[in-house]
């Protein structure tokens, strides 16, 4: 009977090294082989961010399978197919890796920014790969620190208000209005700062870039009063650093 092979799902936190949980401390010590898909628009900050994760947590003698990740067609209008064969692709390196690279009774694992459930595919992908059945694994996901949670952790608020829904969203979908039948909306993946295009009549932001990172901006106040400034700084910070990563709660304030 041949040994079971395992993968983890590692969520590291948004970007302080101390957002890294116990239980993901642990799993990075049991694991074998760091699987790393390198982005071609990976930012240094993150890669920075990993090693010191790996040469502080993983066990003396862990491997690095590093191999470049298949890139997502982001010209095309068709979002959802563009994103449907990009998975494919993932999964066809995913599997490709772990045929060749884990052992029987070894363990990968794979490192996701923030927590793995929030606008990310590596679970998707992983499902996909295990049932394909070219090679047996179980695999387990280890929640990390999303942005989301850094977020309302530095504004000192709550994403929910007594009884109310929130929203995640996306700046693109923002950028169609703010939805009609929720309150608090939580916006990531925004590259345009959907909030300045929305009506700022009666809307509080949170707003937060680059959080858990010495380069952290947090901004918090009346859409209409805050909007400008959070343009501004955003535009000198991704100036400053080449790149912007940001999240915000929109609020619609109680009457
Ligand atoms: C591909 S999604 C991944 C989200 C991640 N899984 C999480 O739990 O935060 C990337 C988006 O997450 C948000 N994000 C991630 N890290 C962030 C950080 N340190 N500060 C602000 N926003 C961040 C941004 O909205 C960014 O566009």
């Amino acid at each position: 009977m041949p040994l079971m092979r395992h993968i983890f799902v590692i969520g590291i936190g948004a970007g302080d090294p101390d957002h890294l949980t116990l239980q993901a401390v642990k799993a990075l010590a049991r694991t074998d082989v760091f699987f790393i898909l390198d982005k071609s628009e990976e930012r240094q900050d993150l890669i920075r961010l990993r090693r010191r994760i790996l040469a502080e947590h993983g066990r003396p003698g862990h491997r690095l399978v590093e191999a470049p990740d298949a890139e997502r067609d982001r010209t095309t209008p068709a979002y959802a197919t563009a994103v449907d064969d990009w998975r494919v692709r993932r999964a066809d390196l995913v599997e490709q890796l772990a045929v060749e690279h884990l052992g029987e009774g070894e363990t990968g694992a794979f490192l996701v920014w923030g927590d793995p459930s929030l606008y990310d595919s590596v679970i998707a992908v992983v499902d996909d790969v295990r049932a394909r059945g070219t090679v047996a694994f179980d695999y387990e996901v280890i929640p990390g620190i999303s942005s989301v949670s850094a977020l309302a952790a530095r504004h000192r608020t709550t994403l929910t208000r007594v009884g109310r829904p929130v929203q995640i969203t996306t700046g693109r979908r923002l950028a169609e209005g703010f939805p009609e039948d929720v309150d608090d909306v939580v916006v990531m993946l925004d590259g345009r700062a959907a909030f300045s295009g929305i009506d700022p009549e009666g809307l509080e932001i949170h707003y937060g870039a680059y959080l858990g990172t010495p380069d952290e901006i947090l901004v918090a106040g009346p859409l209409a009063e805050a909007a400008p400034r959070i343009r501004e700084l955003r535009e000198s910070a991704r100036e400053r650093k080449g790149w912007i990563m940001d999240t915000y709660l929109l609020r619609r304030s109680a009457d």
